[in-house]
């Protein structure tokens, strides 16, 4: 069945420019938009006020930090970005579509190869099986794990499993990754290289992503932008763009010296809650 072609050119233009608008507010659309969210736990009389008025938008491919003391809400906020949890008021908005997540916790599957549990991510997006292999094959490539996909999760380090989980992430080909302490349980040298490899794919794939940290220093190692959230109730405390050059290593003067200002003001947010 033909539909009648659209021969006015008025209306053949209009709709192209209607269809180049939608594109460019796809594009130009923040990743996630966050207006005036708040979240409380527990029963009415014994409720947990935990994130407080929180508005932050993250541009599209833009890298920001979440920055804050243990059970300051950053990994509430996450799970609310995530959808795994819905907020108490305000609302949460993530307009590509779901976001890619990554723990502290690689949770892998065990009785799968590293190379199977990133195809599995590309079997539930409905990637067609021919094509599984060799994409899995270049995500390992990509986070330096090439060779490493008959690997099973117990004979992997604790850094190559979350070069795994990376590459998983990877798969589900999102605009937006969320990452909730993902390095926090590995060694300095090993957390070094996972930062630089981190900035490499980041700069290279025009992902957007927001990263929970306790860590100032891996805040101002990774990110465009910090934002340091106070605690009970979690709220945006204050924000600081980084302009330092990429690559940048946690050692560097510039790097410490912001490291030790934004350490001050979450040592101030700190004391003034007390009991951490
Ligand atoms: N599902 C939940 N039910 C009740 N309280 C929760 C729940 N999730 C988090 N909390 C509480 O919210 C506060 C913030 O937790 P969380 O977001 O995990 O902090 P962070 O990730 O900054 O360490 C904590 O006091 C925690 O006990
Ligand atoms: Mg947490």
């Amino acid at each position: 069945m033909t539909a009648p072609a659209a021969t006015d050119p008025s209306t053949a233009a209009a709709a192209a420019a209607t269809e180049e608008t939608t594109r460019t507010s796809e594009s130009t659309a923040p990743a996630a938009r966050l207006s005036h969210v708040s979240k409380s736990f527990g029963p009415p009389g014994a409720r947990q006020h935990v994130l407080d008025d929180i508005t932050l938008d993250v541009a599209p491919g833009e890298f920001v930090t979440l920055l804050g003391a243990s059970g300051c809400g950053k990994s509430t906020l996450l799970n609310l970005v995530a959808g795994l949890d819905s907020p108490t008021g305000g609302s949460v908005h993530v307009p590509g579509g779901r976001p890619a997540l990554m723990f502290q916790e690689h949770a892998l599957f065990p009785w799968l190869t590293a190379g199977r549990n990133i195809e599995l991510a590309l079997k539930l997006r409905g990637v067609p099986k021919a094509e599984r292999r060799p994409r899995a094959e270049e995500l390992l490539e990509l986070v330096r794990l090439q060779g490493a996909h008959r690997k099973r999760v117990h004979e992997l380090s604790g850094g190559m499993r979350q070069r795994v989980a990376l590459a998983r992430a990877l798969a589900q080909d999102s605009r937006l990754l969320l990452m909730d302490e993902p390095f926090a349980a590995l060694d300095a040298i090993t957390r070094d290289v996972l930062h630089e490899e981190l900035s490499r794919v980041w700069s290279g794939t025009g992902l957007s992503v927001l990263f929970v940290t306790h860590n100032v220093r891996e805040a101002v190692r990774l990110a465009q932008r910090v934002v340091l959230l106070s605690s009970r109730p979690g709220r945006i405390a204050r924000q600081w763009e980084i302009a330092i050059p990429q690559p940048r290593r946690i050692e560097d003067g510039d790097v410490a010296a912001l490291s030790a200002e934004i350490t001050e003001q979450l040592r101030g947010e700190i004391r003034r809650h007390g009991r951490h």
